[in-house]
């Protein structure tokens, strides 16, 4: 996923020093300077790939997350991560059921390796 975004750098560069005359200076630069740069991010794997776990958390998580923002958790334990699954489903109204908790932190436990 390639993402860019136009960033409007606002260079007001006030001018400093001497007596405000009350003449407009005609030599003097705009105040204001408006241009537009593009950023690349990094490219994000797009999901957790194939099979029945990966299925999983393709479906419930990634609507919301990037895989590389899961992954680049501090190590959770199956409690942390299905205390954090329960808050998506609670809080968030993530579209997970309550029944598929535990498969989805099986699944987690399995493909998020910052539980190392
Ligand atoms: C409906 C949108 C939605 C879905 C689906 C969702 N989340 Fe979240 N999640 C959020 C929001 C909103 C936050 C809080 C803001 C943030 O940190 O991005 C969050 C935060 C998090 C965090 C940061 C720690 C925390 O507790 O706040 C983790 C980890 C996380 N989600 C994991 C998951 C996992 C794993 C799944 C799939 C099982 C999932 N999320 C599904 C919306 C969602």
């Amino acid at each position: 996923m390639r993402l860019s975004f136009a960033l409007l750098g606002l260079g007001l560069l006030g001018a400093c020093g001497g007596e405000p005359s009350g003449e407009a200076d005609a030599s003097v630069a705009p105040l204001a300077t408006i241009r537009s740069d593009s950023i690349a991010l990094p490219a994000d794997e797009e999901t957790f790939g194939e099979g029945p776990q990966a299925a999983l958390l393709n479906g419930r998580c990634l609507a919301c997350h990037s895989v590389t923002m899961i992954r680049y958790q501090p190590p959770l334990d199956r409690k942390q991560w299905t205390a954090t699954v329960d808050k998506m489903r609670e809080a968030y109204r993530a579209p997970i059921e309550p029944g598929e908790t535990e498969a989805i932190v099986d699944a987690l436990m399995a493909k998020a390796p910052s539980r190392r």
